[in-house]
């Protein structure tokens, strides 16, 4: 079980309780992100093993009267491995959640990933299209390329500042520059971009800006946030009609993942400190 303290980021331990939580935030008209937590395999078996649990959660979904969907990292299915493993992984789950009816993201890892994300996301999504999208990262000096390159490519594109830290010859280390970068980005998605766009962040700023651009261009847009962060905004915001999505992590590799939203924010850190005191 998951503990108190660490409850408001991760959804449990099993896919039961990842889609039970996932029932929960319909009723707030929020659809779910379902993320089984790991990454970073070295060896093939547990690679193998999570793309497996991937295949049996989009079964699991589609079988539910649940509305989400899923979202995977690359190292997770084997990209430290090698490309060849997570191209053929990501492809047995592409074909799973085709089968059962529920949209695969790709997430975005580091920016020595990026090359081999890109390229395996572009021919899958070409075989499943409609049923896939991909992260880039508005941190990344290189994102405008690669936009330009999805552009061509069926499937929804998720737009996000970047967490990984990465050195200046290849990323934005200021934020004002990387907000400016995001809003670029975010622009340039509304006026070429059939597919719809995600806006994955918590920002109002960048949330006002993509509801202008939706005047503008009249193109379709989702708002995606994390579990945890901003829930009152996830659920007004459904309520005006905007898509909205929360990413949900779940599974026993919880540590990790909750240390990191607890320490990126003060308010996450006293949170967390008064559910270990119960106050
Ligand atoms: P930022 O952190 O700049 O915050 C901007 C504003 O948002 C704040 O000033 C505040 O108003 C509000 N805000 C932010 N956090 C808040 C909090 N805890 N409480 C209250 N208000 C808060 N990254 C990546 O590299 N690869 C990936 O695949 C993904 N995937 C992904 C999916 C989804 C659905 C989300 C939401 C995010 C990701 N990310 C990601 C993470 C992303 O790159 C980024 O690190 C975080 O979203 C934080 O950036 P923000 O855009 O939220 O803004």
């Amino acid at each position: 079980m998951i503990p108190p303290i660490a409850n408001r980021f991760v959804a449990g331990e099993t896919p039961a309780e990842a889609i039970e939580y996932a029932a929960d935030l319909n009723d707030r008209g929020v659809t779910a992100i379902l993320n089984l937590l790991g990454e970073h395999y070295h060896e093939r078996p547990p690679a193998d093993e999570d793309a497996a649990a991937y295949r049996r959660l989009v079964a699991d979904v589609g079988d539910s009267d649940v509305d989400a969907c899923v979202s995977v990292k690359p190292s997770q299915i084997g990209l430290d491995v090698g490309p060849e493993v997570f191209a053929e992984n990501l492809e047995t789950i592409a074909a799973a959640a085709a089968d059962h009816d529920v949209f695969a993201w790709v997430d975005m890892e580091d920016h020595e990933t990026t090359d081999a994300t890109m390229d395996t996301f572009e021919s899958l999504a070409r075989t499943h299209a409609g049923n896939m999208g991909l992260c880039v990262q508005a941190n990344l000096k290189r994102t405008e390329q690669d936009l330009d390159r999805l552009a061509d490519v069926p499937g929804k594109v998720r737009l996000v500042k970047g967490a990984y830290d990465e050195p200046d010859d290849v990323a934005y280390q200021d934020k004002p520059d990387v907000n400016e970068a995001y809003r670029t980005h975010l622009e340039f998605m509304f006026r070429e971009f059939d597919d719809g766009v995600a806006v994955g962040s918590h920002d109002p700023a960048m949330i006002s800006y993509a509801a202008e651009l939706h005047e503008e261009y009249g193109t379709d847009y989702e708002v995606q946030m994390l579990m945890g962060i901003r829930e009152d905004a996830q659920t007004e915001l459904a309520a005006t009609g905007v898509p909205t999505y929360q990413y949900v992590p779940y599974g026993g590799k919880w540590f990790s993942y909750f240390y990191r939203r607890a320490m990126e924010r003060k308010e996450n850190l006293v949170f967390a400190l008064r559910a270990v005191l119960g106050r």
